[in-house]
């Protein structure tokens, strides 16, 4: 008889702790999903916003850093094309029509010329998109 009790009482125990142990496992798996589908949302919408998102894209704003990742390693004053910087706004309107990008010989390069293939078809858009609207530094 005490025995049997003793079974029973341990038993009940067991199962208490574990309904506890998949209440926490739930909460800590719903928790999760909820953070990290959150977090995804909010980066997301960072990079659209900071690149090629841009209604008005400027120089300063959203072309220097692109043409500084994939333009200005070889295009700055110690590169290996030296004779052509593109780390300031002065040295890329070198190669810019404000207005134009049918004219511009930095579009004419990067839109199926020798530079072609660096720049992604995003940014490609952007940068037409900067120099359409008249290629503003600010
Ligand atoms: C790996 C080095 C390298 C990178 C990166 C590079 N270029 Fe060039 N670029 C060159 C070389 C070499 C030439 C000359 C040969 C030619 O015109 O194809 C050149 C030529 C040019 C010219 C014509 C002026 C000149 O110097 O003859 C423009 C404009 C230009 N590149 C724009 C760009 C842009 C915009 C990017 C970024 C999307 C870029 N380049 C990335 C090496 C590079």
């Amino acid at each position: 008889m005490t025995r049997n009790n003793k079974k029973f009482s341990a038993n009940l125990f067991e199962m208490l702790i574990s309904w506890q142990v998949i209440t926490v496992i739930l909460l800590i798996i719903i928790g999760g999903v909820v953070y990290f589908n959150l977090g995804d949302g909010t980066d997301n919408s960072i990079a659209t916003a900071n690149s090629t998102g841009a209604a008005n894209p400027t120089y300063d704003k959203e072309i220097a850093p692109i043409m500084q990742n994939k333009c200005a390693g070889c295009h700055n004053p110690g590169g290996m094309r030296s004779n052509s910087p593109l780390d300031s706004y002065k040295g890329v309107m070198d190669y810019i029509v404000p207005g134009k990008p049918a004219d511009s010989v930095l579009i004419q390069k990067v839109d199926g010329g020798s530079m072609g293939g660096f720049f992604s078809p995003d940014e490609l858009d952007l940068i037409k998109k900067w120099v359409e609207q008249g290629a503003k530094e600010k």
